[in-house]
């Protein structure tokens, strides 16, 4: 009990900035399950817990999102829960509960849930508490239920968890917070300054260059990072075979990651994919060996009941079930479709890749054109079809298209939803943005979109967004931010742009940042 307590002291003094985390949201959760066979509870009408939810900022604008859905959060820190607790009054959302509990604390009587999300806890508690998170997965999840862990994984903490226990050994003498961090940061400084950088002992080296990249890394963090991250008491990294061994004492098995990029040895060298193909004779073997090639250090699992049967080869029927979208987009201004030429199209982390063939160009085009939008595929074959003039049979082309979007969900350039997203991209007379995106603009610099992401706003949409109530229209908003369009209007001048025209184009970033709903 006395280290339940220190944790709990740690993150009052030091709130963790929690933020909205996509890839826990119900949404996304559903999508992967169903890619892997499941027939998860639908996000419109489910229930979810999250254990360490710190101020809520994941699970409240979830809740927002999902008003016939109820979400409970359980954390330790009376501070953070007090601060979430506020937002939810302000908000009057009566379908989000935070508790102020310790989780060892949680029993039968919370009843059982579609959806667990447990993210930046389970590698930094004791084992007790790891015990308890694993048994309230197998306990308190629904038959068909989705639990969600992230936790630290080796080998890519070894190195880490070296500085970590540098950095802890130094400020375990110090008692006040914010001392500690200022230590550790001097001292990682020595020590990445005092390590030798040239010599010929190649130990050494690899030394050095560790501690100067983790000095740079850290030098970005926050120092709710550093004091959460390396200074408290528990971070127990692990092999993920061991977290899977895990979870089978627990009546749990592996399903997936959230990423799932990150599952594929396809993206490796061919060699490398080859070997990773022959060592892992099981899924857990697989997944074991990608982490030794990449130095994995971290992971963001989920896990479902033992018994469920899970189905780890994708046809065309996946693409049947699913919504279709694409972060592509088209380098070229003016893409050809129909010329034989190649066409290139950038993902969203930089990637390039690129089609000469006209149906894979127009279904691509499509998905860029409606981003972040989704479709079934049988409309995205249509739309293609047309916009190629394809002569081939349907059977054909859909092969084709099937092909090419199984491919590109391996390297995360498209994504599947199992529920048609709930936003527009459609700009209406009246537009309406959500709940939340128009409360957090009037506080925060960031809004959560309903992707469940946080999207950077400056002052002029933070001032759009308050109208977007479905109350005014554009004349109205003109009207009423005249003075701040004309601040934005002023470089442009040259270009006879209008107040009407910035509103306008400041609307289309508004939709394309999936902030409106219908
Ligand atoms: C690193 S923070 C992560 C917060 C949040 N999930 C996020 O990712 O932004 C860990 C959280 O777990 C909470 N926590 C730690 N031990 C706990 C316990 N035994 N019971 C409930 N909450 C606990 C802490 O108070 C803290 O808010």
């Amino acid at each position: 009990m006395a280290t339940q307590a220190v944790t709990q002291s740690s993150y009052d003094q030091v709130p963790y900035p929690s933020l909205p985390i996509r890839s826990t949201h119900p949404d996304h959760i559903a999508s992967i399950a169903a890619m892997f066979g499941m027939a998860p509870a639908s996000p419109d009408a489910c229930r979810v817990l999250e254990i360490g939810c710190a101020d809520g900022a994941n699970l409240i604008p979830m809740a927002a999102s999902l008003p016939n859905s109820q979400f409970i959060g359980v954390d330790l820190s009376a501070a953070q829960v007090a601060l979430g607790q506020r937002v939810i009054d302000q908000l009057s959302l009566k379908n989000v509960t935070l508790r102020q509990l310790n989780v060892m604390d949680f029993g039968a009587e919370y009843g059982v849930f579609d959806y667990i999300i447990v993210y930046g806890v389970y590698s930094w508690a004791p084992h007790e508490v790891q015990d308890k998170i694993l048994d309230i997965c197998s306990q308190q999840l629904a038959p068909n239920g989705v639990a969600f862990i992230s936790y630290n994984t080796y080998p890519g903490w070894h190195m880490r968890g070296a500085v970590r226990n540098m950095l802890w050994y130094h400020t375990r003498q110090f008692e006040d917070v914010q001392t500690r961090i200022t230590q550790a940061r001097a001292l990682l400084h020595f020590l990445a300054e005092a390590a030798p950088k040239i010599g010929k002992d190649a130990d050494q080296q690899a030394y050095s260059i560790a501690l100067d990249s983790e000095e740079k890394r850290i030098a970005k963090q926050s120092d709710s990072y550093m004091l959460h991250e390396h200074l408290e008491e528990y971070n127990e990294p692990l092999y993920f075979y061991q977290f899977a061994e895990r979870i089978e004492k627990h009546d749990l098995q592996y399903v997936a990651e959230v990423e799932i990029s990150s599952m594929t040895p396809d993206v490796l060298p061919k060699d490398v994919a080859q070997t990773i193909g022959r060592l892992g004779s099981s899924v857990v073997a697989t997944e074991q060996y990608l982490d030794f090639v990449r130095n994995r250090m971290f992971r963001q699992s989920l896990l479902c009941h033992k018994g469920i049967a899970l189905e780890r080869t994708w046809g065309i029927d996946l693409l049947h079930k699913m919504h279709i979208a694409s972060p592509l987009k088209p380098l070229s201004e003016k893409p050809s479709i129909l010329s034989p030429l190649n066409e290139r199209f950038r993902g969203p982390t930089g990637t390039v890749v690129s089609s000469s063939n006209p149906l894979n160009k127009a279904a691509i085009i499509y998905l860029s054109k409606i981003w972040p939008n989704a479709v079934k595929f049988d409309q995205l074959l249509r739309e293609a079809r047309d916009r190629s003039q394809s002569v081939a049979s349907v059977e054909a082309d859909a092969q084709m298209l099937g092909d090419t979007l199984l491919k590109s969900l391996v390297v995360d350039l498209i994504e599947l939803h199992l529920y048609q997203p709930r936003f527009v991209i459609e700009i209406s007379e009246r537009p309406l943005a959500s709940v939340i995106a128009r409360w957090q603009a009037t506080y925060e610099e960031r809004v959560t979109n309903q992707r469940h992401e946080a999207i950077e706003v400056d002052g002029l949409m933070r001032a759009v967004l308050n109208y977007l109530d479905g109350q005014h229209d554009r004349a109205e908003i003109v009207r009423l931010l005249a003075d701040i369009l004309t601040q934005e209007l002023e470089p442009e001048s040259k270009d006879g742009k209008t107040l009407e025209q910035v509103l306008e184009a400041e609307l289309h970033d508004i939709a394309r940042a999936a902030l409106l709903v219908a």
